[in-house]
């Protein structure tokens, strides 16, 4: 008998496909209010769950006594309650790699706009203020040569310090959990305690997971230690800051600018006053989102999940005691 699969993100027809060879497939088409009924509806035959964006708590995976394995169309796993999953024996995957290269272009993307103040002075011209040559009051600062500066130095981070290194001729610094000595041979780049880093770096980047150890790891403190002159990135998630003191030191110029793809609250309300801030670049969380990424990570959920549930390991396994218990 075919296994059954909730989809509760939408697959292109091929990976479609794919998974109804192997599986029978609910397609919860999106996650409203409906939706969400619909899912509750689908999780007791569920064996197998696929998606992303949705927190899958205890008290919605209570609703699925025969699940097996979620496959998460993200590398982020914050969504999810791995102790419960584990101790339930429900293997979790994610899709690493694919996305990497896609994330830390977004992650220069908004080094650049919040350097050079692309949005802001895009915006000038749309709404038909470019009347006379720019002059100071509209100037960036330069990115080439400036120091960047890297918390979370997983594969994201390294693809960032790839592109400072090489393409802008950026000395990077980094903060992480360990010493990589591969990083800092490949790009020069040298290890800093957070305290110095937060204090030396023109560019502070975050890209690290949200855990219970990283939740508001920067905060006012933080901030207080950064210079005027720093531009601070977040591609990571929104609670590893604390949104309300970052706007503090955005309005109180204890920093130039920030450039967010995350949020504490997503999507961004219209009322953040983060949106009042001409020095904010704030992104949709698109870190990962062109076209070619989102079919890679899709396709590589499809498989995780397949052989998951067809008893052979995945290869993106986040709960890896799940498999050799
Ligand atoms: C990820 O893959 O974790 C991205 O942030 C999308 O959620």
């Amino acid at each position: 008998m075919k296994k059954h699969v909730v989809l509760y993100k939408k697959l292109s027809p091929a990976l479609m496909a794919r998974l109804q060879e192997q599986c029978e497939v609910t397609l919860i088409e999106s996650l409203d209010a409906d939706g969400l009924m619909q899912l509750r509806d689908a999780l007791p035959r569920a064996h197998g769950l696929l998606g992303a964006s949705l927190k899958l708590d205890a008290a919605l995976l209570d609703l699925a006594p025969q699940l097996q394995a979620i496959a998460s169309v993200s590398v982020g796993v914050d969504n999810y309650d791995i102790d419960y999953l584990t101790r339930r024996k429900v293997v979790l995957t994610n899709t690493p790699d694919v996305l990497t290269e896609t994330t830390a272009d977004t992650g220069f993307a908004l080094i650049l706009a919040a350097a050079r103040r692309v949005v802001e002075l895009a915006n000038m011209v749309r709404n038909g203020q470019w009347n006379r040559n720019i002059g100071p009051a509209h100037f960036g600062t330069d990115v080439h040569g400036k120091t960047l500066g890297i918390i979370g130095m997983g594969r994201i981070g390294e693809a960032l310090a790839q592109r400072g290194h090489f393409g802008f001729g950026m000395p990077v610094l980094y903060h992480s959990q360990s010493r990589k000595p591969a990083v800092e041979e490949r790009f020069d780049a040298q290890y800093r305690s957070l305290e110095d880093l937060l204090k030396q770096a023109d560019f502070i980047c975050l890209t690290l997971p949200l855990t219970a150890q990283t939740e508001g790891l920067i905060g006012a403190e933080q901030f207080a230690l950064m210079r005027p002159e720093t531009i601070f990135i977040n591609i990571s998630r929104g609670k590893v800051i604390d949104e309300a003191a970052l706007i503090d030191a955005l309005r109180n110029k204890q920093i130039r600018a920030a450039g967010l793809d995350v949020f504490e609250r997503e999507p961004l309300d219209q009322a953040s006053p983060l949106l009042q801030l001409d020095n904010v670049v704030a992104t949709p969380h698109m870190g990962s989102a062109t076209h070619e990424t989102r079919e890679a990570m899709a396709r590589c959920a499809v498989e995780n999940l397949m052989a998951a549930l067809k008893g052979e390991k995945p290869a993106n396994l986040v709960n890896p005691s799940v498999w050799r218990s």
